[in-house]
């Protein structure tokens, strides 16, 4: 169904993203790392799982994200070991790799479940087996890395060790092959460093596909997809929500939610802002501990205050005298945090429904 609010996993329920798919398909058999950037709720994660569904290639999902808040803050190794663990009992339908896991010190296996034992298990040796299985079978073994760019906090070395070992696997397991999607974009960068020659990474190369929203056409056939597919008929004029909402594929569906429950456009609307305001005070909430200027600045650009002489002047009314360096590392961090961009008419809000959120 499209108006379900969780990732997509078959062809079926996913709207569009034929191209993607193509592109995705021939990018594997090249490119050791594929990268897929895109905004929060663009449809990242259910075009991945989607592509490997379809391909019916095996993989371990790691969600950076969801490791991340189950460590408070810093990235354990046992973390990673308890969310592969969880990842390698999905397996217990593919007997094959059952039965090779098995055999892998460190790992037990009792019916379904699987148990790590961290002080001796090895995630090389493991993936160098998984290689092997993958080459033997003429398939690739996928590392499917969520939200990667929370993996910089692993470890001591800000998550130094975890590139170490992508680019292990990078040179080393050609049945294997990596995916990593980052919604910031230049966090993600920051962190797998390409470019930086004392970066485990550098110098690799990768593909890159970046996963847009929906053109205006597009997002209105989606919201009459939506309601044809449950039988319901449209009794609001949809260009009008997509004119406000945009054509992030996430909001749509939580619009169309909304909307086969309340039966009316405008309270479904007013709905998606109240759902959304929830997930956004989280992570604002993270951003101000970073710097409560953050909120600030995001707050001022969605009121039109969006220019650096006008933001500086008006943190100045606030009794905070911020230097211009000060200054532009903040905005440079919410540009690459993707939160907000840089266009000739000065800063923007880029998610639509954050901008409304901030300026209520
Ligand atoms: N092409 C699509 N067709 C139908 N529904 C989609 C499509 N893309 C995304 N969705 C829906 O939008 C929502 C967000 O999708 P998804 O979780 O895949 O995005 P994401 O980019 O990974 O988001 P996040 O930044 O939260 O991780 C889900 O409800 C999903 O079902
Ligand atoms: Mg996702």
């Amino acid at each position: 169904m499209l108006f379900s609010l969780t990732p997509k996993n078959k062809k079926e329920e996913l709207f569009d993203r034929e191209e993607e798919l193509e592109q995705l398909k021939s990018a594997i058999r090249i490119y050791p790392m594929v990268i897929i950037t895109g905004l929060r709720r663009v449809g990242k994660s259910s075009l991945i799982r989607v592509f490997l569904n379809e391909n019916k290639f095996p993989y371990v999902l790691l969600d950076g994200r969801v490791i991340y808040e189950r460590s408070a803050g810093n990235i354990t190794r046992s973390a990673l070991v308890h969310m592969l663990k969880d990842e390698f009992s999905k397996f217990s339908r593919f007997q094959k790799i059952f039965s090779l896991l098995k055999r892998i010190r460190g790992i037990s296996i009792a019916g379904n479940s699987v148990e790590i034992n961290p002080s001796e298990f090895d995630l090389l040796t493991t993936l160098e087996r998984l290689n092997g299985f993958a080459s033997k079978e003429k398939t690739y073994f996928v590392l499917f890395f969520d939200e990667a760019q929370y993996l910089k906090s692993y470890g001591s070395r800000g998550g130094k060790d975890i590139l170490a070992l992508l680019a292990y696997v990078y040179d080393n397991f050609e049945n294997v092959r990596m995916i990593i999607t980052g919604s910031e974009v230049g966090v993600l960068h920051d962190f797998l460093k390409f470019d930086d020659y004392d970066s485990p990474l550098y110098g690799r190369s990768v593909y890159t596909l970046s996963v847009k929203p929906f053109n205006f056409e597009k997002s209105v056939e989606f919201i009459k997809r939506g309601l044809e597919e449950v039988g319901k008929e449209l009794n609001f004029v949809p260009e009008e929500v997509v004119r406000k909402i945009d054509g992030i594929p996430g909001y749509l569906v939580l619009f169309g939610v909304k909307y086969l429950e309340t039966r009316n456009a405008e309270k479904a609307l007013e709905e998606v802002y109240q759902t959304m305001r929830v997930l956004f005070e989280k992570e604002l909430a993270e951003l101000e501990r970073k710097s409560k200027r953050y909120t600030m600045i995001l707050e001022f650009i969605s009121s039109g205050i969006n220019t650096w002489k006008l933001l500086k002047r008006y943190l100045f009314a606030r009794n905070d005298p911020i230097s211009d360096s000060r200054l532009y590392t903040l905005l440079k961090n919410l540009e690459k945090m993707n939160l907000i961009e840089k266009t000739p008419q000065g800063y923007k809000i880029i998610d639509p429904i954050l901008e409304e959120i901030l300026r209520r």
